[in-house]
């Protein structure tokens, strides 16, 4: 088996015309977590940077985050859904095994264009907007790709390994036809060699939900961190050098850094091994946790807010999740139409 990542095209002429993003606004601290859990804010903090995480109210589900995000991000691109040809969801925590989560999306927000999921755990967004280019670049007019997860609905609240790191969120992103602009190119990989690294066990095909199932929690999310810590950093790193080359760019040309945001201590390490200042690096980590698909589109939306993208800046994406995959991407940075008119606020502040 080759252990290089392919590289996946080049550049496309597309345009992401509006951004959008959604966070709960039910805050969970650090200390909230504490008052149940055997951990303490310093411990998180210093392991993984995280100081607080969004969680969505009980009667919502992925879907109800993934249409408000899509909503802002039409307002943002001043279109409606009848502009919109096709939408991805990229979630690993979908509404229901069957059917996914996309077409519920999608009559929500009151549409019949085809709609589909794309799985590929904390990876999915990079992958959304690389299908989504691709149908943008052979003739669709417009598509929406939503990072969308409730990943506080697939964790053992009384496993302190994992219900400490997790968030729930979306972002999203409508990509439109733009000669002048470019995506890309991408670099997305694969190795599902040992997927237990980072898994639910059961509630699959290969065990489904059964008494013992239950009582033993499988079908909850568990993960090996240390490995997937030295995964993550290792191809990452080696993703993003693979899309700043063949873009034939050096890492000084990358104006801001957005990584998946599970853990500061990965992200440091990967900006450190690419050679990427700490300022030009953007970390949302702190305030939303891992929010799994919807972290890359969370965090670009939060440095638009913070004003920290301007025209013609170049933005490295790069993510890497469960399978294992990984994904990276260039983004040239354009205002979109309404972007004058919209109001100075900052990303974090939800609706529900
Ligand atoms: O989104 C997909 C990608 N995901 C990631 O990239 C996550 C990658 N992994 C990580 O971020 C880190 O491995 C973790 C943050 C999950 C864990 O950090 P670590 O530095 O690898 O800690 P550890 O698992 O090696 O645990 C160190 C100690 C252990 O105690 P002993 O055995 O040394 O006595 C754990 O039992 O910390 C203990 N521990 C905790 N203590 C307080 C584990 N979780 C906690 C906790 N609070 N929540």
């Amino acid at each position: 088996m080759s252990t290089t990542t392919a590289s996946t095209g080049r550049a496309m002429p597309v345009r992401l015309a509006g951004l959008g993003s959604h966070l709960p606004k039910k805050v969970v601290t650090n200390d909230d977590l504490a008052k149940t859990l055997d951990t303490n804010d310093e411990w998180i903090r210093t392991r993984t940077g995280i100081r607080e995480r969004r969680v969505l109210p009980a009667d919502w589900a992925t879907s109800d985050l993934a249409v408000a995000a899509a909503r802002e991000a039409l307002a943002d691109a001043n279109m409606t859904i009848d502009d919109i040809d096709t939408i991805l969801v990229a979630t690993t925590t979908p509404d229901h095994t069957i059917p996914g989560t996309a077409p519920i999306v999608a009559a929500k927000l009151g549409t019949e264009a085809g709609a589909f999921d794309v799985n590929a755990a904390c990876s999915g967004f990079l992958y959304g907007l690389r299908v989504g280019s691709s149908m943008v670049a052979t003739g669709d007019e417009a598509i929406l790709v939503i990072g969308a997860e409730a990943l506080t609905r697939i964790v053992d609240p009384g496993d302190r390994s994992v219900a400490i790191l997790f968030g729930d969120g979306a972002g999203a992103a409508v990509l439109v036809p733009d000669e002048t602009a470019g995506l890309g190119p991408f670099d997305l990989g694969a190795d599902g060699r040992d997927p237990s690294m980072l898994w639910t066990e059961a509630g699959g095909t290969r065990t489904p939900v059964d008494e013992s199932v239950l009582s033993a929690k499988t079908n909850m999310l568990t993960m090996r961190g240390g490995d997937v810590y030295r995964h993550a950093v290792a191809r990452m790193t080696a993703s993003s050098k693979s899309v700043i080359e063949r873009a034939g760019l050096s890492v000084d040309d990358i104006d801001l850094f957005i990584g998946h945001q599970a853990n500061i201590r990965i992200l440091e390490a990967v900006g450190h091994r690419l050679g990427v200042p700490g300022e030009r690096t953007h970390i949302t980590v702190d305030r939303h946790g891992n929010t799994s698909a919807a972290s890359v589109p969370l965090a670009l939306a939060d440095a638009r807010d913070a004003g920290r993208l301007q025209p013609g800046d170049t933005v490295l994406l790069t993510a890497f999740g469960a399978g294992l995959t990984w994904g990276s991407c260039l983004l040239r940075w354009q205002v979109s139409e309404s972007a004058a008119d919209r109001p100075a606020t900052n990303a974090s502040g939800g609706s529900a």
